[in-house]
Order: structure tokens, then sequence, then C-alpha cells
């Protein structure tokens, strides 16, 4: 079934349905979470990992992106190491392992001790299909901008002696941001939209990534979108979405969301679309 059948729509269904009638290299970017080692009772849980891994290898672009967003339960005091597995299948099937950057959280979930550190991050894994087609990295200032250079500390001209002649470029102003990005969780006006589902993404850090891995217009994918976050944000920075959620309950959140930014009410996700529904 062609893209433009899906396009602005929040569907609901299995999500491997939806792929598996969607285009080969049809999606730029997928931003996701999977529900990760039985850590939530998601509505309608059903989550066959191999395949849907190998229908969103099929179905992004040459030079496309998805990032994977998860995190491990810790099971008889061992964590399950499920994310480093799924990454390196995904490596397995095809695609680069481009980086694997942290989400932090800065107001995580205190937990009880259970003689560990409370934990504060997830993976966010970044896979490419072949080399990275766009990247338009956030710049942060960069802490001694403008400092003029004048020790070893970062060339070292020669071993031997003991005066230097020629000084480094002073510091730029402005550098690529890292790959540790932080964000409060749940207390933003825009987060609190997501209420009624367990875990939404904030909706900076999907920002952060589409604006870092597309451009407007580009087709943008959640094939487990539950409340909508990563269509709500494609929508708001002008590219195409395709949301995709097993509960009626999250898919009803999510066309929620986008409905109260939306400009042009005639967009497809203002009706209840489902695969059957679909033309
Ligand atoms: C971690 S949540 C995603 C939350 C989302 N990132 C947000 O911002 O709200 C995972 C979602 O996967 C959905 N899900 C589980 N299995 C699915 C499947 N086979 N197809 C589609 N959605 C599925 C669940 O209903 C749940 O909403």
């Amino acid at each position: 079934m062609s893209l433009e059948n899906y396009v602005n729509a929040i569907v609901e269904a299995n999500c491997l349905e939806v792929m598996s009638a969607l285009d080969e290299s049809a999606i730029d970017l997928t931003v996701t979470s999977p529900p990760y080692d039985d850590l939530r009772n998601y509505k309608g849980y059903v989550f066959p990992f191999v395949d849907i891994a190998r229908q969103l290898f099929r179905i992004t672009k040459p030079g496309g992106v998805v990032v994977w967003v998860v995190a491990d339960a810790t099971i008889d005091a061992t964590e399950t190491g499920t994310s480093f597995k799924q990454a390196l299948f995904f490596k397995e099937i095809g695609f680069n392992l481009h980086d694997t950057m942290i989400f932090r959280k800065k107001n995580p979930i205190p937990q009880i001790y259970r003689k560990r550190y409370n934990n504060e991050f997830e993976y966010m894994f970044i896979f490419s299909k072949g080399v990275v087609k766009t990247h338009n990295p956030i710049m942060v200032d960069c802490l001694h901008a403008g400092l003029e250079l004048n020790g070893t500390t970062y060339k070292n001209y020669s071993k031997n002696e003991q005066k230097r002649s020629k000084l480094a470029n002073p510091v730029g102003i402005k550098k690529i941001k890292g790959n540790i990005w932080e964000y409060v969780v749940g207390k933003k006006q825009e987060d609190q939209e997501a209420k009624g589902h367990p875990a939404p993404f904030p909706c900076e850090l999907v920002r952060d990534h589409v604006q870092s891995w597309t451009n407007p217009g580009d087709v943008v994918f959640d094939p487990m979108c539950g409340s909508g976050t990563t269509p709500r944000v494609a929508y708001e920075l002008g590219r195409r979405f395709i949301g995709v959620d097993i509960s009626h309950e999250y898919c009803e959140i999510a066309r929620d969301r986008i409905k109260r930014i939306a400009v042009q009410p005639a967009l497809s996700f203002s009706n209840r679309v489902s695969v059957e529904a679909a033309p």
C-alpha cells in the first residue's frame, strides 16, 4: 500500500500490519520506544521484536535513521541486557549502529534502595541504513569560548621544546552538542497533554531528534506511538508523520494532541483511521 494512505494519520493497529503494507524505503526517520521487558502493562500488548526490526530496515530510506529508546528491567538481581541484545540484532540485519546516546532524566523516579544507584537514564540507539543522509547538528556554547590556549593542553608541538612560539587557535564560540541529552519528564504543559499514557516521551526529546535527522517534508514514523508524541512533534515541525498504536485509548490521546496544534483541520488525523478503514 502506498505511503500516502497512511501519511498524517494515527493508525490503530498492530504495527507489523502497517509496516508490511508500506513500500520499501518509505521512511526518513523513526523515533520510537518499544514496550520493554514487561515493565509496564500496555493495553493489547503484543511485541514481535525480530519481525518489527526487520520491517524497520526494509521501510527505512537509504541514509535514514531509527531512534530506538529503551532501557532494561532488573529481574532476579540482574539487568536483563535486552537493550544491548536488540542493538546487536539491528546491526546483524544491516543497520549501522551510528551512535549510542543517553536520555538522562533530570527528575528520575526515586527507587527503593536495592543495593544499586538510582536509575536515571535510558539508551537512545541511533541506527542508520548506510551513512546518515541528514544531520542538522544542535550547537551549544563552548565553555571557554575565545580563550587562547598557551599551554600544551591541546597541542604538543615538540616533546623537547620548553617554549612555544605559536599559539593554538582560540576556542570557538559554538560546538556540536554531546550525545547525553537531559530532559525533565512529564512536567511541561505540552507533556501533560499525554496524561493517560504511562510512558510518554518528553516533546523536547523528539523535537531534538526530528530536527537533527530530517528536513521539512520528510516522513517521520512511530510504530508504537502511544500518546502520539512523535507524530505531534513531527507535525509541529512541518514533517509528514505516521503514528501507529495497538491501543484504541492511546490512539485517541494521540489524535487529541495533534488536533490541539492543528492548523489544517482537513488532515486525516482528525478522523479515526484504522488499517481496515484506510483507503
Ligand atoms: C513505551 S510506549 C510508547 C510511548 C510513546 N513514545 C509516547 O510518547 O507516548 C509503547 C507503546 O507500544 C504500544 N504497542 C505495543 N505493542 C504494539 C504493537 N505490536 N503495535 C503497535 N503498538 C504496540 C503500546 O500500546 C504502547 O503505547
